[in-house]
């Protein structure tokens, strides 16, 4: 059995380039996977790759594990060699509302879902690009100063994929088509940060809030693809209106989870103490950020619950040539989310 280093001082993220072999086998479950499928986005694809992903050289699956159950010193595995096709693939789609149906991009897609598919199942959100597992993150002129994918000339400030939400993703999978701009990717890892214990009573007890994200309301959602009823986002317009006290911190003090989102999360208020808590942690993922400028062909698995992540300010080539990123979410416990989904068949969350 291969022997994965466990780094004696901390290391993120962990890099892995795919051997020839590896990247043969993966090829190999990706055209049995085309051959059967024309799209990515059905259930019916997520089930056929979470099996699929149980086919993956071993020694994949196996950096998978450790990495899921936190055995590695790390917020963050880098997959380098990754096949993505320049030419064919197209050119970068100008907002994140490109077409579902043929896409050139296909074999990328389904490269990403099989590689994320190792760690979980690939689910997506009703009120997020009605439930695409796949999103396109590419600048988007008038999106330029938010917190959202499109984003580029503010800092992209720390944040867990949906930490708002408890069904948010255990895990997320970033795959780079293109960054001519060289933007990088920051991330930051709890394993990194010695926390105190006065730090850790206030930061583990329920004094903050957390509202949705822009991403997930109607005006970022229209699409000329599909059309979303106002009743999807009955249950985000609840958790805007009356969100519900969450600690930062949980789980153990060894190993602690995180729920972090700086844009839209803050101390109840008028606890001054929980406020000046949560602006130390956030100070201490200043302190060991890890900046990532990811090249064509890399894909990161991010821990959504040990590591935030977010994105420096950069200057986009907007047009054909734009930064061009691909995001999946993954669950280990997609029971979980069962009330939140129309049956157990689905891979929504609503
Ligand atoms: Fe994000």
């Amino acid at each position: 059995m291969p022997n994965f280093k466990v780094a004696s001082k901390p290391e993120s993220p962990y890099v892995h380039c795919l051997a020839p072999r590896e990247r043969l086998s993966i090829e190999a479950i990706v055209d049995e996977l085309l051959h059967n499928f024309g799209s990515v986005e059905t259930a019916e694809f997520a089930d056929a790759c979470s099996l699929s992903a149980q086919q993956l050289p071993r020694r994949l699956r196996e950096l998978a594990h450790r990495f899921k159950y936190m055995h590695l010193q790390c917020g963050a595995v880098l997959l380098r060699g990754i096949a993505v096709d320049d030419h064919r693939i197209g050119p970068s789609p100008q907002h994140w509302d490109a077409p579902w149906r043929n896409p050139p991009t296909l074999r990328e897609e389904v490269t990403q879902c099989l590689l994320s598919a190792v760690l979980g199942d690939i689910f997506g959100w009703r009120t997020q690009e009605n439930g695409r597992f796949l999103r396109h993150i590419v600048p988007v002129l008038k999106e330029s100063e938010e917190q959202l994918g499109g984003g580029s000339s503010v800092t992209l400030v720390w944040h867990n994929e949906e930490a708002f939400h408890e069904c948010r993703g255990d895990f997320l999978s970033i795959l780079c088509y293109r960054n001519d701009e060289q933007a990088q990717t920051i991330l930051s890892y709890v394993g990194d940060i010695a926390i105190p214990d006065e730090k850790w009573a206030i930061l583990a007890a329920p004094r903050y809030t957390i509202r949705p994200d822009k991403s997930h309301f109607p005006d970022q959602n229209v699409s000329a693809h599909w059309r979303l009823d106002d009743h999807a986002f009955a249950r985000i317009q609840c958790m805007y209106a009356d969100p519900q006290p969450v600690p930062v911190l949980s789980g153990s003090r060894e190993k602690p989870f995180i729920q972090v989102d700086e844009a839209f999360m803050c101390a109840i208020e008028g606890d001054a103490e929980a406020a000046e808590a949560f602006d130390w942690l956030l100070r201490q993922f200043d302190d060991k950020k890890n900046s990532i400028v990811m090249q064509p062909g890399d894909m990161l698995w991010i821990d959504n619950k040990r590591a935030v992540h977010g994105r420096s300010v950069y200057l986009p080539h907007y047009g054909p040539r734009q930064r061009w990123l691909r995001r999946v979410n993954v669950t280990l416990n997609l029971r979980a989310s069962l009330p939140y989904r129309e049956s157990a068949l689905s891979r929504h969350i609503v």
